[in-house]
This record gives C-alpha cells, structure tokens and sequence, in this order.
C-alpha cells in the first residue's frame, strides 16, 4: 500500500508495540515517534528498546517508555500489573500493535517438538490474547482505538515445513477476526498486516540462503502500518493487508 502520512498523523497518540527493539517493530516504532505518537515499547531484551527510545529522544520527541518483558514465560499477573500501570500512566491507548513472534524451526510437522510449539504459541498467540484482553479498556477509552496483529503468507494458507508459525498465524487472524466482529458496534477497530518478505533477522533465519538486497527493509514497508494507525482507516475493521 501506497500512503502518503501527514506529519502531524499521530499527535497526541500513545501506541504500544510489542517486538519494538529489532526489525520492523524498531523501524515502525521510531517512525510513528517521528509522527507524533508517544510511544510504549515492549520487548524482551532491554538494551535493544533502550536504543530504540534514545533513538526517539534524539528526534526531539516525547520520550518513549520501555517495558522489559518476555512473551514466552509472562504470567497473566504480570499481563494484569502491566495494565494497570499502564491505566496509571495514560489515560487510553489508541494503538496497539501485535508485533513480536518467533518462528520456531522449519521442519516437517511429525519432527515439531512440544517445547517450540509452546514457546511459539506462547509468544505469538497467548501474548497477544492476554495483552489485548487486558488492555481493552485502555483501548476503549480511546476516541479511535486501532489494534494491529501481524500476520504472514502462511496464516490463511498452510505451508509444508512452516507447521508452527503457520499454525500460531492462523490463530491470529482468528482472534483479529473474532475481535472485529464483537467490537463491530464500536469504535475500536481491529486489522492485521503482512508485512511479506522483509531485511529482518526473522527472515534471515527463514532464507539463510536469501541475497538480502533484494528484500525491501522494515522503514520501506511501513505505509500499511501508518494507515491503521491513524484517522483515515478509523472505519475499516476484520481486515487483512499486505504491507507490499
Ligand atoms: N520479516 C519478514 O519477512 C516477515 C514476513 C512475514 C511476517 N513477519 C512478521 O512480522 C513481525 C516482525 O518480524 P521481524 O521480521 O521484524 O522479526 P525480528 O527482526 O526477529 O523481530 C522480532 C521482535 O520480536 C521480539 N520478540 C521475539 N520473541 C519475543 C518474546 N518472547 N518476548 C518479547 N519480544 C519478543 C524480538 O525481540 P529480541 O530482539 O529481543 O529477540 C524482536 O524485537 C513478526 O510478527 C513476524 O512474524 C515478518
């Protein structure tokens, strides 16, 4: 997607973003900054979002908050402290982006082992489903609350060797599925993106093999992400877009 954001698309904006230290969570998280939004930056190593939020502060912008927190082993108590200090701290959230995942190995489905398939749900599915459950009434006090989950090619069409990740795909395009149409009636909108093949190394641990110039990087795919996070997509809901 093609689009052109105002300067001003995300003045007054506190967005969350999970996986915002590496990759496109890091590119989308300085960019939105540079637009105006005051960011909250999740993630599980801490020097990463801490480069991150100095790389905003150097944009003269509102400084960014940094929350250290692994996805695979967080406890629902610590999804429940979470909001609250977070309820303590502002008073919405209009945007929250579902962005950290693992990709677990690539192997044929019978060679899965229990442990990856659980930290790969655990961090693609089970965070995603606690931090929107409890951050909803945070996104409900917002005028325009907009809540981004990321998808892949592989999360509305199975692929061999992909079992993991494809499956936790599928069930975040369910759960965006879900979410829209219970909150159909309401101002919150809920869409997902795919971002496609990106300079990241997800990707690069995906296609060792890959010549990674000819993949676009994370600053280049990132209209999609903008338009759903500001007031021109405030009526699209239950969607899924490609970022290229
Ligand atoms: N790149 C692509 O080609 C591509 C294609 C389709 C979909 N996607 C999706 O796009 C999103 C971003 O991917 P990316 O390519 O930017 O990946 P990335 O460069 O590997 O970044 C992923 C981010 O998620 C964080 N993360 C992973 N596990 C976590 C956990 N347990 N707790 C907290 N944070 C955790 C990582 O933190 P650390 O840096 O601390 O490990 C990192 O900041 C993912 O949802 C991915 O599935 C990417």
């Amino acid at each position: 997607m093609d689009y052109n954001a105002p300067t001003n698309l995300l003045d007054n904006k506190t967005i969350l973003i999970t996986g915002a230290g590496d990759g496109i969570g890091k590119a989308l998280a300085i960019k939105c900054a540079d637009l105006g939004a005051n960011l909250v930056l999740l993630g599980r190593t801490y020097s990463k979002l801490d480069s991150v939020a100095q790389q905003i502060a150097q944009l003269n912008k509102q400084p960014a908050k940094t929350i250290q927190l692994d996805l695979n082993d967080a406890t629902e108590e610590q999804y429940v402290n979470l909001a609250n200090q977070l309820t303590k701290d502002y008073i919405n959230l209009d945007g929250l982006v579902h962005n950290a995942s693992q990709l677990g190995k690539l192997c044929k489905f019978t060679e899965i082992d229990n442990q990856t398939w659980h930290e790969v749900m655990q961090t693609n599915v089970n965070a995603a489903f606690l931090l929107t459950k409890y951050l909803l009434p945070l996104l409900q006090a917002a005028p325009s609350a907009s809540t981004i989950f990321t998808t892949s090619s592989v999360g509305h069409k199975g692929r061999a060797l992909w079992g993991t990740y494809s499956v936790s795909k599928f069930a975040t395009e369910g759960m965006m599925q879900v979410l829209a149409d219970e909150y159909s009636d309401t101002v919150m909108r809920f869409n997902a993106v795919n971002p496609g093949g990106t300079r990241t190394s997800m990707r690069a641990s995906a296609y060792p093999e890959e010549d990674v110039k000819r993949l676009k990087t994370p600053e280049e795919i990132l209209d999609t992400y903008l338009y759903l996070l500001g007031d021109d997509s405030s009526e699209v809901t239950g969607q899924r877009f490609n970022a290229q």
